[in-house]
Formats: C-alpha cells, structure tokens, sequence
C-alpha cells in the first residue's frame, strides 16, 4: 500500500483504505495475538508426571488421592508411551504429541553424527537448544498464541527452546522439594490476570529412583508409593487453598512403567563382541551401538544371534510399530533386551533393581493417567490411549491449535466433559472496550489526516520525478511482508 501511496496512481479513497487495513489488523493482533480481555478467559491446565509411576501402583497400597481424582474425574487404564520407554523421549512426547524420531529427544543418552556432538543427561548438554528445536513444546506454543506458560522442572523446561523459555520457570535442581515446585506453580496460576499462567508443568522425580534402586516388586516400595499419594494430595489441598481446584483442569500422568530386574539376567556384550568395535551410545535395556568405522556388519555379525534374552536390530529393521527409526541420532544399531533382562559390558559397575526403556508396548512400561477439572468427565473409566494423543487433548482444552503431531484428539474426546468450557470468544468486558476505543478513535483519524496529505503532497511531487515510480515499487514488497509479519 505504501507503494500506492508513493506512485500517487490510485484514487485517494483506496489509499485510504489501504491506510487503514495494517490498522485494522493491529486493532485484531492486540485482541487475540498479545494477552487481551479475551485470553484472559482461556481455561488452566497443569500436567503433572510422577517420574516412573507405574499404572497399578495405585492398586497396590490405599491411594485416597488419585482416587478421589478417578471419582472427580477421568483415568486411563491403559497408556502406551512412546518408544524408547526412557525418561526425556517421553517427557518430550507429552508436551509435542511425537514420537521421539520426530521430536528429536530419542534416548536419554545421544549422540549426532551431523552435530558431531553427544547428549547426556550427566553434562550440560541438555541445555544447548539444538538437541530440543527438532519440535515445539506446548509451553512455547502457548506464548506464542498469546497465553502464558509456567514450568517446575519438566526436562527440557529450562532449556531456550525457539528462542524462548516458559514465561516462569525452575532451574533444574533435584534437591528443590516437591512442596516448593508445587507453592511455586500455585503463585504463578493465581497471579494478576494479566501475568497468571494458563498452562503449567510439574515434575518430580519419584517413584522412579527407588524403583530403580528396590526395584518395582520390593515391598519397601509401598511405602514410596503412598508418599506420593501424600504428595498428590498436599498439591490438591493446595489448589482447594488458592481457590484453583475447580478452575484448574489437572492431569496427573508419568512418562513411563518400571520392571524388575535380577541379577540372574545379565547379558554381557563383552562375551560376544570386541569394546574396540564400537561405542554404546545408549544404553541398557535398549543399548545404541555406535560401530566403528566400517565394522557395522561385523558388529551385528556377532550379536544378532549371540543370545536369545535380547534382540538385534539393523536401524532399518526396527519394527514400524516402535516409529523409532528416522533420525540420525538413532544408532545403527539397536539391541532392545527383553523384559527384566539388563545389558551389560561385563558385571561390573551398578546394577539397578528395576529398569525401563523396553517395549513400550509391555504393560510393566505402561504409566499411571489420571485426570479431573472442568474440561473433564466426571467418574469414567477409559481402557486405552497412547500418550502422544495427550498434547491434542491439552490443545483442545487450552483452546489452541496444536502443531502436526502423532496424537488423535479423536481418540481420547470420550475424557472430555459433556457440556463444553465455556468458549473463549467471549464479549469483550465494558470497561476495556470502553477506555480502546477513544484511542483507536483518534489514531485513526490522525492517520487519515496524514494518509491525504501524503497523497496529496505525492500526487505534486511525482508529477514531476516520474523515475522514481520503479524503485518505490521494489521497496514496496518487503514493507508490505513485514505488514503480513505483525
Ligand atoms: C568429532 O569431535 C571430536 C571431539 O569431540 C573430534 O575429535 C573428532 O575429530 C570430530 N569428528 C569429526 C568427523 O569432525
Ligand atoms: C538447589 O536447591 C537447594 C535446596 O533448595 C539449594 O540449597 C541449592 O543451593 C540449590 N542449588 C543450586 C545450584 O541452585
Ligand atoms: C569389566 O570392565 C571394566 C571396565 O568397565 C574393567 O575395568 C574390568 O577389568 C572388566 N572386568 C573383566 C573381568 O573383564
Ligand atoms: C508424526 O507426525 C509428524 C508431524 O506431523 C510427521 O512428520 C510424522 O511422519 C509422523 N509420524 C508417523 C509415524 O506418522
Ligand atoms: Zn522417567
């Protein structure tokens, strides 16, 4: 339109208008684009993950909490995580809804050929963006739909992922309490309006270490188990507190199951292949063979049939189901042992008592699904979802468009309630429309005032400098692209 305006062809009336539409549309942008009267009304989530917890602990000991969440509310019997069963591909899978061959997080423990760098949740590492920008969290999609996002600890929640981290965040510190993540995620849902959070995530790191260290069928677990019954409950009685209980739709799931382990079913790839051949990436129960130059038919030679307590494959051979197989930071090849089975060098160095990562589709590697809150059912039992279906789940109750992924927010509509949260179009409150639109007024009219003496002073000048008519109109473009940007 500037270019219009400077050629002084068109009437003054369509330059007028063409004035007015970048108006029109910035009076738009501020109402849905930035935080507006409108977001304000968007519906609250918090997702939650207890680290490990697999689906029928809450049968194993009195869990009052997650029950009177299942009676509020909703839970999934069964919950396939994604492929591998590890803690930072499924983390990541909650938050994106892909698979971790195309989110990018593949193993808790990576190495990128193209990058020629290494992954691992023992460095800083996990804080270099590139690893995570393969895809988009929710958090950074929320903001970047106007609403606002808080995170206590959810891997990859401190991280700047496209430029942004979550509006309120903590620093990953394992010594930080459950209590404190929670009194933090309660300030920032009851925040002024204008900063309040519409989405947040929490994290916490049981029952999986005493898992792994009891391992899943120790009865000392029982204990760990209704400690965090004790820990859902201080997080509900601190929503009742805060007046969110009933605002705040709350999903209380995990990233994946625990198995038991034993000593007796070890596989000792040193037995069967040279160290010198390759490098473990990832490792046990399913291990990342990196092999040396050269040496990936030798390597896979020696361990496809070495041992029937685990299963070889060549990358391209992964089964399609596992849609773990395109992407550079998945090894050449993979050995996924079986059930309860840990893969070693030799015996020495720790062993753990329970362990995950195996097939996701074994139900010792299912997690825990429960959830309650306006957007949701009351007392429904579901038997089965997949939890990449979660993150159109979460869009559709945050009220924004989710980005391509792997979930089907058909799969799962039967958890939402019948009569549906209230739209987020709502009118406008008196006031602020009240106080905008004098403002707006008299823009308007200034810019109009300005527009015909543009024109008007244009339509003179070029008159008599017809060669600068060609280079405005180049110019033209980019303005008009950055117009299209707002
Ligand atoms: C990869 O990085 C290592 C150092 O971390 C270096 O020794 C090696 O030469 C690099 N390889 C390539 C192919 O650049
Ligand atoms: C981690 O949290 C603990 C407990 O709040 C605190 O004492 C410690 O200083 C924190 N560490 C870092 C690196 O911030
Ligand atoms: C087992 O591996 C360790 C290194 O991880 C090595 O120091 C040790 O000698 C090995 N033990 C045997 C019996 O080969
Ligand atoms: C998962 O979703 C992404 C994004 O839409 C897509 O590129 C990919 O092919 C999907 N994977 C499968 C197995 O469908
Ligand atoms: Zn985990």
């Amino acid at each position: 339109m500037l270019g219009c305006l400077l050629q002084g062809g068109c009437s003054p009336l369509v330059c007028l208008w063409a004035l007015m539409l970048p108006l029109v549309s910035l009076h738009r942008l501020n109402q849905h684009g930035r935080r507006g009267h409108i977001v304000k009304d968007r519906p609250k989530l918090l997702l939650v993950s207890f680290d490990g917890f697999r689906w029928d602990y809450i049968d194993r000991v009195p869990t009052p909490n997650f029950n009177s969440i299942m009676d509020e509310g909703v839970m999934v019997k069964q919950v396939e995580s994604a492929y591998i069963t590890k803690t930072f591909p499924n983390h990541y899978s909650l938050v994106t809804g892909l698979y971790a061959e195309t989110h990018g997080i593949v193993a808790n423990e990576m190495y990128d050929p193209v990058l020629n760098q290494s992954f691992s949740m023992e460095t800083d590492s996990i804080y270099e963006s590139r690893w995570w920008e393969e895809a988009v969290p929710l958090w950074v999609t929320i903001q970047n739909a106007g609403g606002r996002s808080g995170a206590a600890m959810w891997p990859g929640s401190d991280v700047k992922i496209h430029g942004m981290f979550p509006n309120q965040y903590l620093p990953y510190n394992a010594s930080v309490s459950f209590e404190t993540r929670v009194e933090r995620i309660i300030e920032w849902f009851s925040a002024t309006k204008e900063e309040a959070v519409d989405f947040g995530v929490l994290y916490w790191e049981e029952p999986d270490e005493s898992g792994h260290n009891l391992g899943p069928q120790s009865s000392l677990m029982d204990v760990v188990i209704a400690g965090i019954d004790e820990k859902l409950g201080f997080l509900m009685n601190e929503l009742k507190k805060a007046g969110l209980y009933e605002k705040v739709n709350l999903i209380v799931t995990s990233d994946h199951g625990m198995a038991q382990l034993s000593t007796d079913k070890i596989i000792e790839l040193d037995s069967y292949v040279s160290r010198d051949l390759y490098t473990w990436v990832d490792k046990s129960p399913v291990v990342g063979i990196l092999p040396k130059e050269g040496k990936l038919d030798e390597v896979y030679g020696k361990l496809v049939d070495a041992n029937p307590n685990m299963v070889v494959y060549k990358k391209e051979d992964i089964p399609e189901h596992f849609h773990y197989r395109h992407n550079v930071r998945i090894m050449p090849i993979l050995i996924e042992a079986k059930e309860g089975w840990t893969i070693m060098q030799n015996r020495t160095g720790p062993f753990m008592l329970g362990n995950h990562g195996y097939d996701n589709t074994l139900r010792s590697m299912q997690p825990v699904f429960v959830a309650r809150g306006p957007a949701f059912r009351q007392h429904y039992v579901k038997t089965s979802m997949s939890s990449v279906d979660l993150y159109p789940l979460m869009c559709h109750i945050l009220s924004i468009h989710p980005l391509p992924n792997n979930g089907s927010l058909f799969n799962v509509k039967d958890l939402l309630s019948a009569e549906p949260t209230p739209p987020t179009a709502s009118v406008p409150p008196k006031v602020e429309a009240y106080s905008y639109a004098p403002v707006m007024g008299s823009f308007i009219g200034v810019v109009m005032v300005l527009g015909f003496l543009v024109v008007y002073i244009r339509q003179v000048t070029l008159k008599q400098l017809p060669s600068i008519k060609h280079r405005s109109r180049e110019m033209s473009q980019p303005l008009l692209q950055e117009d299209l940007h707002l």
